[in-house]
């Protein structure tokens, strides 16, 4: 299929419109209608829709890519639909079957087949969204919901992919709270990270990183992205009630313990811990696998692993996953689903 006319070996992760989107509502009748995919443009809603006045609203991302044998493919799509569903769940909202997710984010990913990045230069990233649209003046579920899903064609989330990045630990705020809405995808959490985000970047940092709210001891994770660390064989990653449960984060937990053969543990980790490690990285779709150079915190700037490099480990585990994404390496967890086209 002719492509369209991009940069594609400039991609960065920025917004750029596409041919088609999919759009679905839940009305009054207390079901969800059988959707429309429909050329990409505005929606318009109530100006008292739930959404806009109460942050009753989800989102997701998932990337597809095109194969060296240009099949298109995407990653473990059902363990967005799930999540999707766990914050549903915390937010009131009706629930959208995972299965009917899949299919959807499919049928978009061919739809916008000609927006797919050739091999090798970047994804088609895939943004399904879910809003309570419907109008409300109290605080409380809205009447009517929408789901839509997007697309954009991505490149790196920071800038040079696999260049090490350097972050700061805030002193100064939470992304989260015990028993809030961390561990799940709500737009709500997303706001209150930009201007933490932006101080940090300000000062030469690619993005900050957040400690728990409860002790201000342990790790949480970098605004859009879960945080690891290494200490010789030790591979670990915060676990505080309060992060998102990342895709990648569990997928690179697995690969490291199955095949890699490293001790994988999800605990509390002390700042103090990540600074002694060998190796620290961050993970998500958005970010892949971003290693993580220097860390600072109240000033301090500690080199990781005292070289400004990407680690051994860090390296093998990007090759690992990047690789069983594009069918490259065994995926033998079944995890990467192709998307026929018709
Ligand atoms: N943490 C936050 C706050 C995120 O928004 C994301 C992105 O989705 C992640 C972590 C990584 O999750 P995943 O690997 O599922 O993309
Ligand atoms: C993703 O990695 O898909 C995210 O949603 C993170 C976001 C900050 C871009």
């Amino acid at each position: 299929m002719a492509k369209i006319k991009i940069d594609w070996s400039n991609l960065t992760f920025s917004f750029r419109k596409t041919k088609t989107m999919y759009m679905a509502t839940f009305g009054k009748d207390r079901k969800w209608d059988t959707g429309c995919f429909l050329p990409f443009g505005n929606v318009s809603m109530s100006p008292a829709a739930g959404v806009l006045n109460y942050g009753q609203g989800l989102f997701e991302g998932l990337k597809a890519q095109h194969t060296r044998d240009n099949k298109i493919v995407l990653f473990r799509p059902i363990e967005n639909g799930r999540r999707i569903v766990d914050g549903c769940k915390r937010l009131c909202m009706p629930e959208f079957p995972p299965r009917r997710f899949v299919e959807i984010v499919k049928e978009l990913v061919r739809k916008n087949r000609e927006y797919i990045p050739p091999y090798g230069k970047g994804s088609l990233y895939i943004r399904p969204c879910l809003w309570g649209t419907g109008a409300i003046l109290g605080v409380a579920p809205a009447p009517e919901y929408t789901f839509i899903a997007f697309t954009c064609p991505v490149g790196p989330y920071y800038k040079g992919g696999m260049t090490p990045i350097k972050i700061e630990f805030t002193a100064d705020f939470h992304r989260s709270a015990p028993r809030g809405t961390g561990h799940v995808k709500s737009i709500s959490n997303y706001a209150g990270t930009m201007y933490p985000s932006k101080l940090a970047k300000s000062r030469g940092y690619a993005d900050c990183a957040y400690l728990d709210a409860r002790s201000d001891r342990f790790i949480e994770e970098v605004g859009g992205a879960n945080f690891f660390c290494l200490k010789g064989n030790k591979l670990s990653t915060p676990v505080t009630g309060s992060i998102l449960p990342g895709i990648t984060r569990k997928s690179v937990m697995t690969i490291a313990r199955d095949i890699l053969k490293l001790d994988v543990r999800e605990r509390e980790i002390p700042v103090a811990e990540a600074m002694a490690a060998d190796e620290c990285f961050c993970t998500g779709t958005a970010a892949v696998i971003s290693p993580i150079g220097a860390l600072t915190f109240k000033g301090k700037t500690h080199v990781v692993g005292g070289k400004f490099r990407v680690g051994e480990t860090t390296s093998r585990l990007y090759s690992l996953l990047t690789k069983i994404q594009l069918q490259e390496e065994t995926d033998r967890w079944n995890w990467v689903v192709e998307v026929p086209v018709r």
